[in-house]
């Protein structure tokens, strides 16, 4: 949520930083805007997205070797050019950006007002840069410890970036909640949310924690904790190519991430399962195998499609493991009071690793004695970090808001603890284990099989588009399948859509049904077939009109659906990475179809860090 970047050193700042604002665009695109220093301090801002602001910028004096950029998915303040960011202070000294939200604005607001301060915007954040500016003046103290000194009263998240005009080398930074990477360079140094804008120029980076305040400057990057002791900045080396952000040649970047899976798949059992050797290695889980063997019960805490992964992990390590899975929205876990036995073991599924509402609720779960083991993409975000261990889903930055490649990856992980804990807990037979680690083995080719259906899927897209409802069944392993298909259709395409357990239809949403209504069944052969294919005979008595996702050589299904996609056979387990995929498409398609922007939908944004 939010974009946020920074440039210091000798290169021109704006073609730096507006780079890297289209870079990080997918964290919300509400309005986009930059500040340049250069012995004005100059603020540039504009409703919308990134190509609107440059488009603005054109014939303006754009020369400064230090400023900052925001892309602003909007929280306090409608989406206007008065409430974008870069914010500047009441003197016109100080300019701030911010990612992240401060819930004691109001108090802070009405004191300022009260001192004659006047708002331009009604955002949370320039209360905050006001806040500081006044620290600043009363105590007659640089910007760094006017920061310090207004975070310590601030309740909240913040990622913030400051320039000031009496400093015109300086950028202070401070985070906590909101994700911060500072790229060192030869003499420059770049700020930004996520390493997408910093990896042109630079592997190594900083990841700054919660509470500590970075000052940098062309030559020095200083780390300090809000309690003004030096922090030793640790230098990461990005495992990562330029290639991996970039759109490769496709039309957005959710289909090549669509198109991706069987790479990033084999990616994330490469190194790991070793189907020759039979073994399957993962030293985050084997360190706790013990843990997880004896736990009593295992809990899931995930938001979004990482959650219907965990639907998914959830039937996958009750039949591997004997070991009872409560799955939970994180959101509701950090709010409630949840029972947690210290030792309990918590799983926390997330591609961003940032979402604020599974990090501040694995964070609690930690404090009352919960082994908390992430399944993270992103590498060095603070749910790993926070994490007393895990495994990286390897799947490669995923840019497109939509979720795609993530939710298989996530699968391919989780599946392999899975099978990793069965066989040490004896939960599962030798034959079984070997059985189902070739099936996890030729997934990846199954996937390029699935994607062959591709042209089939955009006529299917034609054929449905203007649909007003659609409807999403599935049993077992494939119900959050048709969850997970759901949510990607109105997440992409604005057509209201419902996922359900197929037989939970009869229970009510059977009554949506008529000729209008197209119902999507995940009806691939597994142990609910028969049961599946009774549901859909009750969604033909009523004319519904039926896409079938079903495996090859079914000939029930043909029989019954109106439109069927067909898939490779694969065991019940594995099968829903292969059975998402033609869901994915289908939302691609019926967006594109619509004249939608898929990568960017609206109201949406990616790495939810606020709650
Ligand atoms: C859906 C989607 C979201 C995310 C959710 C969790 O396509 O992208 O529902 O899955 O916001 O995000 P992570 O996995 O980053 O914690």
């Amino acid at each position: 949520m939010c974009g946020i970047v920074g440039y210091t050193g000798p290169r021109e700042a704006y073609p730096v930083i507006l780079k890297g604002l289209k870079r990080l665009e997918y964290r919300g695109y509400d309005s986009a805007g930059v500040a340049l220093l250069d012995g004005d301090l100059n603020v540039y801002k504009k409703k919308g997205k990134v190509a609107e602001l440059e488009e603005n910028m054109i014939g303006t004096n754009m020369h400064a070797h230090i400023g900052i950029g925001h892309t602003r998915w909007a929280t306090h303040g409608e989406p206007n050019d008065r409430n974008a960011h870069p914010h500047l202070s009441q003197s016109g000294q100080i300019a701030m950006i911010h990612n992240g939200i401060i819930e004691n604005y109001a108090k802070i607001k009405k004191d300022l007002l009260a001192k004659g301060y006047n708002f331009k915007s009604d955002t949370d954040t320039e209360v905050l840069l006001n806040f500081i500016e006044d620290i600043k003046k009363n105590n007659n103290c640089p910007l760094e410890e006017a920061v310090r000194i207004a975070l310590k009263r601030i309740v909240g998240a913040y990622c913030i970036l400051l320039i000031d005009k009496d400093d015109p080398h300086t950028i202070i930074a401070a985070r906590k909640g909101s994700p911060l990477v500072i790229g060192i360079g030869k003499g420059e140094h770049f700020l930004a949310s996520d390493a997408s804008p910093i990896i042109e120029y630079t592997k190594e980076v900083v990841y700054v924690n919660d509470y500590e305040i970075a000052i940098v400057r062309p030559d020095e990057l200083i780390l300090k904790n809000l309690g003004n002791e030096n922090q030793t900045p640790f230098i990461t080396k990005l495992d990562m190519e330029l290639a991996a952000i970039e759109k490769g040649g496709y039309d957005h970047f959710m289909l090549k991430e669509i198109f991706e899976q069987p790479t990033t798949i084999y990616d994330c059992l490469r190194g790991r399962l070793d189907t020759e050797k039979s073994t399957i290695t993962m030293s985050g889980i084997q360190q706790y195998a013990d843990k997880i063997i004896n736990a009593n019960r295992i809990m899931i805490i995930a938001c979004g499609t990482s959650w219907h992964a965990a639907l998914v992990a959830e039937y996958i390590i009750e039949e591997l493991c004997r070991i009872p899975v409560e799955v939970e929205y994180a959101s509701e876990f950090r709010y409630r009071n949840p029972i947690i036995h210290e030792g309990d073991v918590i799983i926390a599924v997330s591609q961003s690793g940032e979402t604020a509402d599974t990090l501040v609720a694995i964070e609690n779960a930690k404090q009352k004695g919960a082994i908390i083991i992430g399944i993270v993409n992103a590498v060095g975000s603070s749910i790993a970090r926070v994490s007393h261990a895990g495994a990286y889903t390897h799947a490669g930055p995923e840019i497109g808001v939509a979720s795609t490649k993530a939710f298989t990856a996530q699968l391919a992980v989780l599946t392999m603890a899975a099978l990793k804990i069965g066989l040490e807990k004896g939960t599962i037979t030798k034959e079984r284990y070997q059985q189902l680690a070739q099936e996890l083995a030729d997934i990846p080719e199954k996937v390029e099989a699935v994607l062959k259906t591709d042209d089939q899927i955009k006529k299917l897209a034609e054929k449905y588009k203007d649909a007003r409802d659609f409807l999403y069944l599935g049993r077992g392993y494939n119900f959050p399948v048709a969850l997970e298909g759901a949510l990607k259709l109105k997440e992409i395409s604005y057509i209201h859509a419902e996922g359900y357990p197929a037989a939970e239809m009869k229970h009510g949403p059977i009554a949506l049904v008529d000729e209008d209504l197209p119902v999507v069944f995940v009806a691939t052969k597994d142990s609910y077939h028969e049961k599946i294919i009774s549901n859909m005979q009750e969604i033909k008595a009523r004319k519904g009109k039926v896409i079938a996702i079903m495996t090859e050589g079914d000939t029930v299904t043909p029989t019954l659906a109106d439109d069927i996609i067909v898939i490779p056979e694969a065991d019940e387990i594995v099968a829903p990475m292969l059975s998402v995929i033609p869901l994915q498409l289908l939302a691609y398609h019926i967006g594109v179809a619509k004249g939608l922007d898929v990568d960017k939908p609206r109201n949406l944004a990616k790495s939810v860090t606020v709650e």
